[in-house]
């Protein structure tokens, strides 16, 4: 096999939920441009439609499809499934990428985000769908690769599963301590518990010959105030936050016979902040 041939998709079928979001569509587009066809699922089925259009026009229309799909609901993931099987007979790369990532704002999460007076309704509604959504998937399209000779599911972490989130990057001025925002439990919770499973189902399916990886992204830049950016990218070795294209070619790796050796890991890509 030759160097790039490892990379090569050609003829699978991958999977993405969530796909319809700000990273969603930069790991179809790494999957469809390494040959697979790109399926961009999201709860939001017309701005998957939408996503699904804009990267036809550059991978091919036939190479690129959208569907409607709910990670939450079990009803919703099997319609999906059969649809896809219905039309490709086979799927076999999920990428797990769907979650609530609640953006901490002084003026809106101030009273929810910190933990004394976290709601329970948050906490359920943010699992459901950053982990709960991630095991039925991975039952349905997981448990049908390990049934049918193999594939390869990636789960979309965060930095935020490595280490503690650092609280003082989120402070506001003039703000008493009670009311300063914070990034909330549930991220933290829920990306460390994706990793988890990420080994579990990798040592579990592992004859099978589906391969679980975590890929833990630090964060993208996407015009944040100037006085959040530079705190944070204080703590960044690189001294900047990623692209948002940055992840494409761990996706492809990962997703691909280049990592066939490796199962169970977490890859974390996060311009060196968490080695500092
Ligand atoms: N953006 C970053 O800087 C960053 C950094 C580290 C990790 N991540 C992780 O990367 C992943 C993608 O992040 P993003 O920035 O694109 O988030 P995003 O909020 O832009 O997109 C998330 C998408 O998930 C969809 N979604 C929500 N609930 C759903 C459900 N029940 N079923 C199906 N889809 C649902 C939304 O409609 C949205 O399109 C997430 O897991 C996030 O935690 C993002």
């Amino acid at each position: 096999m030759t160097y790039h041939a490892q990379f090569d998709l050609t003829g699978k079928v991958a999977l993405v939920t969530g796909g319809a979001g700000l990273l969603g569509p930069e790991h179809a587009a790494a999957l469809a441009h390494a040959g697979a066809i790109a399926v961009v699922t999201d709860v939001n089925g017309a701005a998957a439609e939408d996503v699904a259009v804009r990267l036809g026009k550059e991978f091919g229309a036939d190479r690129v499809v959208a569907l409607p799909m709910d990670v939450t609901d079990s009803g919703s993931i099997a319609r999906t499934r059969e649809s896809l099987l219905k039309r490709f007979g086979r799927v076999d790369i999920l990428v797990n990428n769907a979650a609530i990532d609640p953006k901490v704002k002084a003026d809106s999460l101030v009273e929810t985000s910190r933990f004394e007076h976290f709601p329970l309704e948050q906490w359920d509604f943010q699992i459901r769908v950053g982990l709960t959504g991630a095991l039925l998937c991975s039952q349905a399209f997981g448990g049908w690769m390990a049934a049918n000779g193999g594939g390869v599911i990636l789960n979309i972490a965060s930095d935020l599963s490595v280490f503690a989130p650092d609280q003082r990057i989120y402070r506001k001025d003039g703000l008493p301590e009670d009311r300063q925002p914070v990034k909330p439990v549930t991220y933290s919770i829920i990306k460390t518990g994706l990793v988890g499973l990420t080994r579990y189902l990798a040592t579990y399916w592992a004859d099978k010959k589906v391969r679980v990886n975590a890929l833990s992204p630090g964060g993208v830049y996407v015009n944040q105030p100037e006085s959040f950016v530079q705190k944070l990218t204080n703590l960044i070795p690189l001294g900047r936050m990623a692209r948002r294209d940055e992840y494409r070619g761990t996706v492809q790796f990962l997703c691909s016979e280049a990592s066939s050796y490796m199962t169970g890991q977490n890859i974390v890509v996060d311009g060196g902040r968490s080695v500092w």
